[in-house]
């Protein structure tokens, strides 16, 4: 049975991930706003797989027998200043998420819990991913600067992404 300390860990962290859905929601409402439906795109389909991240905490707790606690969820900030300040944002919203998994390893870790650390090891892998792909539409927006052409085709670009539901694999 999970420790009462990483039961709460776990917790505070779907709590995260559901924040995470909430604060990329409203960045898609400011894109729309801006009319660059590409990049509200992006920022939509970021909050769906945020959902999904909430939800894997969610079973896991449920499937180890563990207690859930839904904890209540800040409001996200909803005005930016320019695209390159929601990237900006973002990127360091998720340094702060890859942060708080890797305490959670430690707690996991320390406490002996094997299950809980091979669990957690999907979300390591997952950051790595997340901080890139964020990290390198903020490089392509330094790049772009003032440059609306510029602008205008990454947002064709963002506007490919799709919805990917996870495998019961992942
Ligand atoms: Fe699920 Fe982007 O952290």
């Amino acid at each position: 049975m999970m420790s009462q300390k990483l039961q709460d860990a776990m917790n505070e962290q779907m709590k995260n991930e559901f924040f995470s859905a909430y604060l990329y929601q409203a960045m898609a409402g400011y894109f729309e706003s801006e009319d660059l439906p590409g990049l509200a795109n992006w920022m939509r389909i970021q909050a769906l797989e945020e959902m999904t991240h909430g939800e894997k905490f969610f079973n896991f707790l449920c499937e180890t027998g563990a207690r859930t606690n839904l904890l209540p969820i800040d409001g996200p900030k909803n005005d930016y200043k320019s695209p390159l300040d929601v990237f900006e944002y973002s990127l360091e919203h998720e340094k702060f998420v890859t942060a708080s998994i890797g305490k959670l390893m430690s707690i996991a870790k320390e406490e002996g819990d094997h299950a809980s650390e091979i669990f957690l090891q999907w979300f390591v892998t997952e950051q790595v991913e997340e901080e890139a792909s964020f990290g390198l539409i903020l490089k392509k927006l330094e790049r772009i600067g003032n440059d609306g052409n510029g602008l205008l085709r990454l947002d064709e670009e963002l506007a490919a992404r799709a919805f990917t539901p996870p495998t019961a694999a992942e």
